[in-house]
């Protein structure tokens, strides 16, 4: 099997072992993280300032940088307050952890991302797996394990990273209508590229609801790096009250604390980038369905093409990859169809010829 090294920058064209490639895998969705703007964001802060790592964000550690990062991340989100933290990862864990008043038992999506099992597991609640995407399985689940006045809290991923589903947040509510508790998504994957203003699950269903909670990651679509919870400040009080990353973990270094405000004001204000994104996965979908592959319509930039008989996975990888194009063959990572998948990550960098070669390579194999 190839073993597959980056040795350019991430974006639509880099270079794979030693090849200049179409790149359709990762998750920069909105081709920002090497955006000109955002490599100078983050050199003019590193020039001024080091690294700046060796420090907590108690005691001396506030900085106008992260000043700015949550003046960004507040203004993309439209809230007005912030947790912020060294990577998406832990996002679930905190909201696990902040929440913990709030709820006695945690029901999960049994395909969910690995952060969300170990939120869930870490809890120390009891942790009831229901199955994927189906709002009538975990209403049977919540009527089997619920006792009275227990309040329930109900996890997923807002976007299921290798499948590209969205979480039905809407059949979510119904069911929770008929118990107490609360939601919370994992938003990786939603965050920059769903709803009007790129702001997740929520932005796309229109909810607003305040049994709704979200964590994100800057480190996908928005084109920098960390792990963020944005609420209102009342909210975030709330969490943060309860959970210890905030003080006992490193915050991330300021020069990508500067670059992803940066990029946070370039995903807010250049909505083009995210329309742009959003034409591409129409083009690809419908290059894609015209091949015989099943899509659903969905503004989601991930696509997946799962194993069926006769498919071999490894042999697409190897022949796009022969052909310098680049996608993942994926097997074993959270929402991954049985026999595994190809995954294509559309970005809205990515040029019509490009999509156009990578559709004529996958024709072989329809
Ligand atoms: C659904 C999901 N949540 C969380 C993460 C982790 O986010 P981060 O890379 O910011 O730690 C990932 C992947 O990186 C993911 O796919």
């Amino acid at each position: 099997m190839t073993e597959y090294r980056m040795q350019g920058p991430v974006g639509a064209r880099t270079l794979i072992n030693d090849r200049e490639c179409d790149y359709f895998s990762g998750t920069g969705y909105l081709g920002l993280q090497n955006h000109p703007q955002v490599l100078a964001a983050a050199a003019q802060c590193l020039n001024r300032y080091g690294l700046s790592t060796a420090t907590s964000r108690g005691g001396y550690g506030e900085h106008p940088v992260f000043d700015q990062l949550t003046r960004e991340v507040c203004g993309f989100f439209g809230r007005d307050g912030l947790l912020s933290f060294p990577s998406g990862y832990m996002g679930m864990s905190v909201l696990a952890q902040g929440l913990k008043l709030d709820y006695d038992q945690i029901f999960v999506d049994d395909e969910s991302h690995f952060s969300i099992l170990d939120a869930a597991r870490l809890s120390g609640k009891p942790v009831q797996l229901f199955r994927h995407l189906d709002a009538g399985a975990l209403r049977e689940c919540m009527y089997a394990s619920i006792k009275a006045r227990e309040r329930a809290l109900i996890l997923s991923d807002g976007v299921f990273p290798i499948s590209g589903e969205i979480c039905p947040l809407l059949d979510y509510l119904k069911v929770l209508d008929e118990f107490a508790g609360v939601i919370a998504l994992d938003d990786a994957h939603a965050v920059g590229v769903l709803g009007e203003n790129g702001r997740g699950v929520q932005d796309f269903w229109k909810v607003n609801d305040e049994r709704v909670w979200s964590s994100a990651t800057l480190s996908k679509a928005l084109g920098g790096y960390g792990g963020v919870i944005c609420e209102t400040k009342q909210r975030t009080a709330h969490v943060a009250a309860f959970t210890k990353v905030l003080s006992g973990a490193s915050p991330i270094s300021l020069p990508v604390a500067a670059a992803s405000a940066q990029a946070l004001r370039l995903a807010r204000t250049q909505t083009q980038l995210r329309e742009r994104l959003w034409e591409n996965v129409r083009f690809m979908r419908a290059g894609l369905r015209n091949l015989g592959w099943t899509m659903v319509d969905s503004p989601i930039p991930i696509l997946c093409l799962p194993w069926r008989d006769g498919l071999d996975l490894a042999i697409i990888q190897e022949s796009l990859f022969q052909q310098n194009i680049c996608v993942a063959h994926v097997r074993n990572y959270s929402s991954t169809p049985p026999g595994g998948a190809i995954r294509i990550a559309v970005f809205s960098t990515h040029s019509q010829p490009q999509m156009e070669r990578l559709l004529g390579a996958l024709a072989a194999f329809s």
